[in-house]
C-alpha cells in the first residue's frame, strides 16, 4: 500500500473516530464502517485505529478476529461457506474444501486468484440431515459432491 492510500485510510479513520467517539464502545462500529469502505481491515490501518483510539493493536486485532463479518485480508466477489463440524466432515466436505481451493488456487486467505471466490470453512449450519451442504453468497446447496460443487461454483 503507497503513502496516498495509507492517506486516504488515515483520514478516514479520524472521520470515524469523530463521528463515533474514541471510546472503546465504537471499536466495533469503527472496523464495521472501515470495512464497508475498503473492504477489509489491513494490518497498518488497524494499527492506525488503535493509535487514535489509544489502545493496543493487539486489542484491535482480537476482536477482527473474533468476528467472522470482520476480514483481514481482501474477500472475493462471491463468498462460499462449507462446513467442517462431524456429519459434514463425515459426508467428506473436507474433501470438497479441497478441491475447491484446488481447482480455484487459493491463496492463503482462501481467497481464488482472480477474487472471483473467498472459501470460509465454517461451523455447523444447521442442515446436519443434508449434509455435507454448501452456502455460496445467500444460496444454500444441499448433499453436495465435489463435482456437483465444483459446477456450481465455475458457473459464478
Ligand atoms: S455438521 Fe455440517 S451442517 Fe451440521
Amino acid at each position: 500500500m503507497n503513502e496516498i492510500e495509507k492517506n486516504i485510510r488515515r483520514e478516514f479513520i479520524h472521520e470515524l473516530i469523530s463521528t463515533h467517539g474514541a471510546e472503546r464502545t465504537s471499536l466495533l462500529p469503527v472496523l464495521q464502517e472501515f470495512q464497508k469502505k475498503f473492504g477489509y481491515i489491513d494490518g497498518h490501518s488497524q494499527q492506525e485505529i488503535a493509535f487514535a483510539m489509544n489502545i493496543h493493536p493487539v486489542e484491535v486485532n482480537s476482536i477482527i478476529s473474533f468476528y467472522s463479518f470482520l476480514y483481514e485480508s481482501p474477500r472475493g466477489r462471491n463468498t462460499v461457506r462449507i462446513c467442517r463440524n462431524i456429519v459434514c466432515d463425515f459426508h467428506g466436505s473436507n474433501e470438497i474444501a479441497d478441491a475447491v481451493r484446488k481447482e480455484f488456487k487459493m491463496n492463503s486467505g482462501n481467497t481464488s486468484g482472480d477474487g472471483n471466490i473467498t472459501l470460509e470453512i465454517t461451523n455447523c449450519f444447521g442442515l446436519c440431515d443434508k449434509s455435507p451442504s454448501m452456502i455460496v453468497n445467500e444460496n444454500v446447496y444441499e448433499k453436495i459432491d465435489k463435482d456437483s460443487a465444483l459446477k456450481i461454483l465455475r458457473g459464478l
